[in-house]
């Protein structure tokens, strides 16, 4: 039996181009939101169909409030409606929901649909799904450093303490960030947990990505060498 090429154990996705895919239809970008998260719903199966144990999907960056007031409150009305109203999907297909980022900031409608989802389907194995929101990978380290501050008077912080600090200390470091659209940077997403990373960039706009994607997603990283500093 040929071996099995390895799937990344945790997946973080930089969903992009929504707002060009509304843009090639003369449809207003909050229509390319909306048809984002169709294709979230898409590429979580397919990921868990693969064997993906988590995936990280980057849905609102420390950044993203520069946005017109009214993109930002459709996003935010986004993220309520599909926490809320697909939970039934969630629990059907096993997936763990958890919030990421600097989510006191939010609305306390969306900091409610967060903590209620994650209660909700918390017993689920068959994959997480993490939503980063309101979420900079410099903001996380900022603020592991600063939790240390508070409880720790030593002069010197070890990697292991900022690791032990960050959002969700218990999932494994990202073994692959992908992107969408096409767009080749990392826009301030998980820039601690991505130190080993292998980095993957496709055409699609991210409101047509779907099984296909994640198909070719994991050849290409069944493909890759990771070395982690060594020698193969
Ligand atoms: C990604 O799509 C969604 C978010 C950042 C919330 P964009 O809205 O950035 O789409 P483009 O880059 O304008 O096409
Ligand atoms: C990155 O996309 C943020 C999210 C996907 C949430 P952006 O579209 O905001 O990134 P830039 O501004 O093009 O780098
Ligand atoms: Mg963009």
């Amino acid at each position: 039996m040929p071996e099995t090429a390895p799937v990344p154990t945790h997946l973080g996705i930089i969903m992009d181009g929504n707002g060009r895919w509304a843009k090639e239809r003369s449809l207003p970008r909050t229509a390319g939101h909306n048809e984002g998260l169709k294709a979230l719903k898409r590429v979580i199966l397919a990921a868990k169909a693969e064997g993906i144990k988590v995936v990280t999907f980057y849905a609102f960056s420390t950044e993203n409030w520069k946005r017109s007031e009214q993109e930002v409150a459709y996003l935010m009305h986004l993220i309520v409606a599909k926490l809320h109203g697909e939970l039934a999907f969630y629990n059907r297909h096993g997936i763990r929901v958890k919030g990421r980022g600097d989510l006191s900031a939010l609305p306390p409608a969306v900091q409610e649909a967060i903590a209620s989802t994650e209660e909700a389907t918390k017993g689920n194995e068959s994959i997480t799904a993490v939503i980063a929101i309101n979420y900079g990978g410099r903001d996380e380290i900022c603020r592991a450093v600063n939790r240390i501050l508070k409880t720790n008077d030593q002069k010197t912080i070890s990697e292991e303490e900022i690791r032990q600090n960050l959002d969700l200390p218990d999932l494994p470091d990202v073994d692959m960030i992908v992107r969408s659209a096409n767009e080749r940077r990392l826009s301030n997403f998980l820039l601690w947990e991505s130190a080993y990373a292998e980095l993957g960039f496709y055409e699609a706009l991210w409101p047509d990505w779907g099984a296909d994607e994640i198909q070719t997603i994991c050849r290409d990283y069944g493909q890759r060498v990771r070395k982690f500093g060594g020698v193969e």
